[in-house]
């Protein structure tokens, strides 16, 4: 006999209320597509077979969850997308042998939490409930199916707000769409199913209130209504932000974070933090971002894609993107640090300064108003202000290479492929061109000449 719960999680429809060429599921909330939330509540939920049903874009959404969940999750596609009681039908074939328990809840849920899944599943079984459904309450209901009770109280059905009497709509207690299902009960149900209703639809729905006619084995868990967002339109999509946004900064605060305005302090659900992290106000850390402990992130500075090692303490108003900081470095404030960039320990990058596919070793600065691309730079060289590297020459990009214990003077132009060997000196406002050796002075520059008492000629000869 089979013990087991599956899921289904439906994925077909057209969000159309989106208004975008981008499927629904797959618009980025918190950096991940939305419906890798729910996907990840239910594969943490139950052990048993979790399948997707496509069909709008089924292409797209199939690659996107393929990627991130493997074999973990199977696919049914929805041709047509006839309602959510045909895509359970369809997801529930494909989930072939059957399961006694099968979850359905949608892609465009994703604040639910992986113990209210398993809460509902429990109760479903324990009672031996032909549906076990959560339900909340919200002051503006609109959108929603309301949940309709009979004088005992107990849930009687659901009707779809389009087809809801003026009374009905009034109700404030509605469906979130996640149910617990006796799976011989559901596939005994959903052929019943007529799609006689305003929107013509197999409406998913109806099959609770063929449940409440063998009395007692409908019930509702009711559950809070922020968990229960459902996304449909943009501005949903923003309401779901920013509790998921609250959420990650209050996650990192009690694992030793210290955010200094966590309203302001955005955190992607991806981002990986150390403790004794200090957040300034308005930082953002985005994508596949890992920060040790004790590093410092100064206000308004943007993170992607970093990792960051202990110690390190980025100042105010950097942008660092792809970018792997070594221990101890000090960076910005007004740093920009773009994809490929590798800073060994203690590195400086300071103000104005612009890193891109270049690797500092230890201890190596630059300080100031730089640009330093397809560079590699030994330990304990100094670049100085005003240093650009010419790394293209409208055509292909070229390497710099500064070996150890470099010094460039200020206002310096290297101009790419160069080497500057160990030691060397690059007088300030020069071209390099060459090759300098180690140990040697480069200058290229014109040299300076003082013509005396010219100034005072020119000046005497203008006024007359
Ligand atoms: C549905 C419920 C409603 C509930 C609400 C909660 C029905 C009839 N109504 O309405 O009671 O309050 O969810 O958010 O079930 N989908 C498919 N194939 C289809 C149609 C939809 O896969 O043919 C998917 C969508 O991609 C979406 C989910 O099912 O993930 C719900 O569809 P949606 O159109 O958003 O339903 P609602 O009108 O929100
Ligand atoms: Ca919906």
């Amino acid at each position: 006999m089979a013990t087991e719960t599956a899921a289904i999680v439906l994925c077909a429809g057209k969000g159309t209320r989106m208004y975008s060429k981008t499927s629904k599921l797959l618009h980025p909330l918190c950096g991940q597509p939305i419906c890798y939330y729910p996907l990840d509540a239910i594969t943490k939920a139950i052990k048993g077979p979790v399948v997707a049903v496509i069909g709008h874009q089924a292409d797209e959404v199939k690659a996107a969850i393929e990627s991130r969940y493997g074999d973990r999750v199977q696919f049914a596609v929805q041709p047509n997308q006839l309602g959510t009681g045909n895509a359970v039908a369809i997801g529930l074939e494909a989930l072939g042998n059957q399961p006694s328990s099968v979850i359905v809840m949608c892609g465009d849920t994703p604040l639910l939490q992986t113990d209210t899944l398993e809460h509902l599943i429990q109760w479903q079984r324990r009672q031996q409930l032909s549906v076990a459904m959560l339900t909340t309450k919200t002051p503006n209901p609109t959108g929603y199916g309301r949940i309709i009770r009979n004088q005992d109280g107990d849930i009687a059905g659901i009707i779809e707000e389009k087809d809801a009497t003026y009374q009905q709509r009034r109700i404030q207690e509605i469906n979130p769409g996640v149910y617990a299902f006796d799976a011989a009960f559901l596939k005994e149900a959903l052929p019943l199913l007529t799609p006689q209703n305003s929107k013509h639809e197999y409406y998913l729905t109806d099959v609770v209130q063929m449940a409440t006619r063998k009395q007692g084995t409908v019930a509702g868990v009711e559950v809070t209504y922020n968990e229960t967002i459902g996304i449909n339109d943009r501005q949903g999509l923003a309401i779901a932000s920013k509790i998921l946004y609250a959420q990650t900064a209050e996650k990192a605060m009690l694992a030793g974070v210290t955010c200094e305005d966590p309203h302001t302090t955005y955190i992607d659900s991806s981002v990986q933090l150390g403790e004794d992290v200090l957040l300034g106000q308005g930082v953002i850390l985005k994508g596949n971002t890992k920060i040790a402990d004790n590093v410092v992130i100064g206000p308004y500075s943007v993170i992607t894609d970093c990792q960051i090692a202990t110690g390190t303490h980025i100042q105010a108003h950097s942008v660092c993107e792809g970018a792997i900081i070594g221990k101890e470095a000090q960076i910005g404030p007004f740093a920009r640090l773009r994809p490929e960039t590798k800073l060994d320990a203690k590195v400086r990058i300071g103000n104005f300064v612009e890193v891109k596919k270049s690797h500092f070793k230890e201890g190596s600065k630059a300080n100031h108003l730089a640009y330093i691309g397809d560079a590699s730079v030994g330990h304990a060289s100094n670049v100085g202000a005003g240093t650009i590297t010419c790394n293209y020459d409208g055509f292909h990009k070229h390497t710099t290479v500064i070996e150890d214990e470099v010094f460039i003077g200020s206002n310096s132009t290297l101009v790419a492929p160069v080497c500057i060997e160990k030691k060397a000196y690059v007088a300030a406002g020069s071209v390099v061109t060459e090759q300098v050796p180690q140990d040697a002075l480069a200058l290229g520059r014109a040299r300076q000449i003082n013509k005396p008492g010219y100034a005072k000629k020119i000046r005497d000869k203008l006024k007359s």
